[in-house]
């Protein structure tokens, strides 16, 4: 267990994550810092107070500022607006870069040690944003988009095959968008290629309801998007970090020549353990997801370079 995590942002994400965390008692405070007045003690109280039911030691704690928050071992940022009906995650563009730099900027130094996790959107840019604000090196800041997006499309699959989830092995590569890169090559039941049960059709139709999955959420909630699949993946990396797992999971990594790129986040696989992001792991992929990772890489690097932070 480590010391002090903290989540920034006590939105549906924020809260929810910081939940989980205190569940699985993966640190002993728990710190939910918001500029709302009253909204992240309101909510840290309450799920304190779950602590006798639920059997967790760990303190949830709320504050407006990040004195609480200091020397966080790991700092999760879901700070910003959320999207609305119609919006996509660009939408989104300046004002979260706004409220992530401040975030990242407020991080380095209060708990300049710490391992960053971005939540926000546009998730690949804002990683960017985050690791320029902090100065944090590139092992310290990862991005939680392909998480969501490989466990999306595995509860598709799993429901299309009437199999467990468990049995469901698979990666969504690229940047957290419209052109995200499910890997067909690498997804498997079991170990048994996925091509063995799902004809072409049908494992388009999955693909494409997993890269819109985001937009379906938000189509239903009308108000904001998900959160309790966005804050599962989070806490999925926190907990291999904390636990120094050494899991191979789909994450927004700075990319230093990896796939023949450089200068950008996107998602591809990497190994997560207690030093943060320990190494990128590249994979043979075919031609057509060479070219269709190269085409999300194009989809990040254009709202990155109008960024105006
Ligand atoms: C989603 C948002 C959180 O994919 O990006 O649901």
């Amino acid at each position: 267990m480590l010391n002090k995590i903290t989540v920034v942002g006590a939105g549906n994400v924020g809260a929810t994550a910081a939940q989980r965390i205190a569940e699985k008692e993966l640190a002993r405070t728990v710190v939910m810092v918001d500029v709302a007045e009253g909204i992240p003690q309101g909510k840290a109280l309450d799920q304190w107070e779950s602590a006798p039911i639920e059997l967790f030691d760990s303190r949830v704690i709320g504050s407006n500022g990040y004195d609480e928050s200091a020397g966080s071992d790991i700092v999760v940022i879901t700070a910003g607006i959320a999207r609305k009906p119609g919006m996509s995650r660009d939408d989104l563009l300046n004002t979260n870069a706004g409220i992530v730099k401040s975030v990242a900027e407020n991080v380095a130094k209060t708990s300049p040690n710490a391992i960053i996790i971005v939540v926000s959107n546009p998730l690949d840019v804002m990683c960017y944003v985050a690791m320029k604000a902090s100065g944090f090196p590139r092992e310290r800041v990862i991005g939680m988009a392909g998480v969501l997006d490989t466990a999306r499309y595995r509860s598709f699959l799993a429901e299309a095959l009437d199999v467990s989830v468990r049995d469901i092995q698979a990666m969504v590569l690229g940047g957290h968008g419209d052109t995200m890169v499910p890997l067909i090559s690498y997804t498997t039941v079991s170990g048994i290629p996925i091509t063995q049960f799902l004809d072409k059709g049908k494992l388009d139709a999955i693909v494409d309801r997993a890269r819109n999955g985001g937009a379906e959420i938000v189509k239903y909630l009308k108000t904001g998007s998900a959160y309790y699949a966005p804050s599962s993946g989070a806490v999925q990396i926190v907990e291999a970090i904390v636990l120094d797992q050494k899991r191979i999971l789909p994450c927004s990594a700075w990319l230093d020549g990896e796939y023949g790129m450089k200068g950008l986040f996107l998602g591809v696989p990497v190994k997560l353990g207690r030093r943060g992001m320990e190494k990128i792991i590249e994979v043979t992929l075919t031609a057509d997801e060479t070219a269709a990772l190269a085409k999300s890489a194009e989809a990040v690097r254009e709202p990155m370079s109008v960024i105006k932070f």
